[in-house]
């Protein structure tokens, strides 16, 4: 299988802050869908940054073979990024004009940009809010927007920090729904387990600026001790699938003597 990222002894210090990165090594496959878990400050934002080409870690960061050259690089636009923070991603005056900011650079035609931003705000659900500012949104809204943004540009690869945060329920299964409809290469950073379970091919723990175990989703969601280990609690939905797991052993162990 091709290999997307091949990321070796990944380091990063922030300049006032301490390591966020500390030797992190990690392969990222060629339509996987790879969740990263890890408690506050383990260090998934920095990474996804450094993923992006955004922050210039020490170590080695290989896209498709290749290290990425600088922000210049064309390869980059292959790679959609989406922020933790929506205000980090809609500065322009209308939502239109955050979405078709992408498509634009491309250099596409603007018949087909307004194609691609029609369609982008239709998936994530904000059809009619071309004319809407961004700022005046509602937190949820901006994410949608945010996520269209980088949907617009139809990349190779999604990089998405906490994409499901602050998402209404129907929102949110919106976005499942949509991240398992594509077959894009998909790396996302989330403290929802339950998307983990929902979405993940593989899923790795962060701690401490380290990859610490890589599973499949039940290898980490229903491994209680794994999970404390580094920081992360059982939901409740893991407990009542071990749970429901846990009674059909027994029944099985009453059947063989
Ligand atoms: N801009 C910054 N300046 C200084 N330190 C930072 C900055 N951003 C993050 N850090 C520090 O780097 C470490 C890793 O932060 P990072 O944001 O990557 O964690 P995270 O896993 O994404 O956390 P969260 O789950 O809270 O989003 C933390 O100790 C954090 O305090
Ligand atoms: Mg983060």
């Amino acid at each position: 299988m091709e290999k997307v990222f091949e990321v070796r002894g990944l380091r990063y210090r922030y300049p006032e802050g301490r390591e966020a990165l500390c030797g992190l090594d990690l392969e990222v496959f060629e339509g996987e869908a790879l969740v990263i878990l890890g408690p506050n400050g383990a260090g998934k934002s920095t990474l996804l940054l450094s993923l992006a080409g955004l922050l210039k870690p020490e170590g080695r960061i290989l896209y498709r073979g290749r290290p990425l050259q600088g922000l210049g690089d064309p390869r980059r636009l292959e790679i959609g990024f989406l922020f933790q923070d929506p205000d980090d991603q809609l500065f322009s005056l209308t939502v239109f004009e955050d979405v078709a900011f992408g498509p634009r650079q491309m250099g596409l035609l603007e018949e087909e940009v307004a194609r691609r931003v029609r369609e982008a705000l239709d998936r994530v659900g904000l059809k009619g809010f071309e004319e809407r500012s961004p700022h005046h949104l509602s937190f949820g809204e901006k994410r949608r927007a945010a996520l269209a943004t980088v949907l617009s540009m139809k990349p190779r690869v999604l990089l998405l920090d906490e994409p499901t945060s602050n998402l209404d329920p129907r929102a949110r299964r919106q976005f499942v729904e949509l991240m398992r409809g594509l077959a894009e290469t998909k790396v996302l950073a989330t403290h929802d387990l339950e998307l983990a379970y929902e979405v993940a091919d593989r899923v790795v723990l962060l701690y401490r600026g380290r990859v610490v175990f890589s599973g499949s989703p039940e290898e980490v969601l229903l491994d209680e001790d794994l999970l404390k280990r580094y920081g992360l609690e059982m939901p409740l939905f893991a407990r009542l699938l071990k749970g429901a797991g846990d009674a059909r052993e027994d029944r099985v162990a009453c059947l063989s003597p």
